[in-house]
């Protein structure tokens, strides 16, 4: 049977906007004299502090030099919280800013992104903007984003993610939004600034990638113009997500994974999703975990249960992930693809089950200073039989599962959220 046969057809497909960006060694140092030409007087910086390191200090005093004024919100939490959002919005409003700059990865990025949209609405909850284009006011301040990890693509999209905090504690909802009026002004990605990138952070943030760009590559949305820059995102971050984890100043491997990323986003912000992004955003919504690392532990057991219906596509991602697959069936060679993926997993040290994941791994309301305030109460993930149903149940609510190939019930996708939570890996490979 033909894959279009099996999938469910998105007969209308549309292209989403991207950003103007500037990308390369040095890039940061634009950020003053572009935020000039862009009219910016007085900005909110929005961070989560990036501690340990001299980078928004030096980017902050780099904007003050060029005569902007500058307010710090330096409290953006991973996984970031709809208070982080309101936080910002207050103290955006009270300065009388006028145009955004975040520093960071996607946390900073996307609290960055629904605070424009909520100050766009008089500074109504970010948490009512959930769903698809729903600003009713696209006039929101301009954005510069900088990334300092190459994962997010949240620079280049027009999605951002935040954690609902009025829900339930026992039941807790994050969301994606999808709105083309959240995409930044001007995006800088500039590999330089990845040298900081702890090792763990760089491995985990290397299969967002990994997932930005495979799961368009075999969505059911199966959008053409995705299909070539998700297969090239996966080839350069096979070829440098080592180079860069191993040694965190190899530059070729920061500025490989830089143009994967920026790519991969460009893949998916409109060639979708699928549940790798579902399970990432559901464990992270009950566990605060770091949502690479979600997805690096997501993304074989998904690969896996996908392949069935798209044998041909993961054939494909076998060549780009280097792998001879001359004399193979198309069966040999998904299966091939799998294994290459579980290889860089090992290679780059990521746990392999959610129930592996170390205290580490939990998200921090600062750097090193103990869990966010929402999550004081939660456990470590304990992988048992009532955590797969609750993490299933908000999988298959989330907005990226209707992109992915194969058909999601609560029955069909069980299995894999049991096999992420305490699966061996090698039960994946034949
Ligand atoms: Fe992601």
């Amino acid at each position: 049977m033909q894959v279009d046969e099996l999938l469910k057809p998105f007969p209308i497909k549309e292209f989403h906007p991207f950003p103007r960006a500037m990308l390369g060694p040095g890039a940061h140092e634009m950020i003053g004299p572009e935020a000039l030409k862009m009219g910016f007087k007085k900005t909110l910086v929005m961070t989560s502090g990036l501690r340990g390191t001299d980078i928004v200090h030096k980017i902050v005093e780099s904007m003050k030099y060029h005569g902007l004024e500058v307010v710090v919100y330096d409290k953006v939490e991973s996984n970031p919280k709809d208070y982080n959002v309101m936080d910002a919005v207050a103290l955006y409003q009270q300065n009388n800013c006028d145009s955004f700059v975040s520093i960071g990865g996607g946390s900073s990025h996307d609290a960055c992104k629904g605070a424009r949209v909520s100050v766009a609405h008089d500074g109504r909850n970010v948490n009512e903007f959930e769903g698809f284009n729903k600003s009713e006011n696209p006039q929101n301040p301009p954005h510069i984003a900088v990334s300092t990890t190459a994962g997010t693509g949240s620079e280049t999209s027009w999605a951002y993610v935040i954690t609902d905090t009025t829900t339930d504690p026992d039941n807790p909802h994050k969301y994606v939004a999808f709105d083309d009026a959240s995409v930044t002004s001007l995006a800088v990605d500039d590999p330089v600034l990845y040298y900081d990138c702890p090792v763990d952070y760089t491995a985990q943030c290397g299969f967002d990638v990994l997932a930005h760009a495979s799961e368009p590559y075999v969505s059911r949305l199966n959008f053409p113009p995705s299909l070539g820059n998700a297969l090239y995102a996966i080839k350069l971050t096979n070829e440098n997500l080592r180079p860069a984890v191993w040694n965190g100043q190899d530059l070729p491997g920061r500025e490989g994974m830089m143009y994967a990323q920026y790519i991969a986003a460009q893949a998916f912000n409109s060639g979708g999703l699928g549940i790798i992004h579902s399970i990432s955003h559901a464990v992270s919504a009950f566990y605060d975990t770091h949502h690479g690392l979600n997805n690096a532990i997501a993304l074989p057991r998904v690969w896996a249960f996908n392949m069935p219906v798209v044998y041909e596509r993961f054939a494909d991602i076998a060549q780009v992930m280097g792998i001879d697959t001359h004399g193979m069936t198309t069966v040999q060679a998904a299966e091939a693809a799998l294994a290459a993926a579980i290889r860089l997993l090992r290679d780059v040290g990521i746990p392999e089950r959610f129930v592996d994941v170390t205290q580490d791994s939990y998200s921090k309301n600062r750097l090193g200073q103990g869990p966010t305030k929402y999550y004081e109460q939660h456990k470590r993930i304990v992988g048992d039989a009532a955590d797969v149903d609750r993490i299933t149940n908000h999988v298959l609510g989330d907005a990226c599962t209707p992109g992915n190939p194969k058909e999601c019930t609560f029955e069909t996708v069980r299995p894999v959220v049991e096999h992420c939570m305490n699966g061996d890996l090698d039960d994946l490979l034949g």
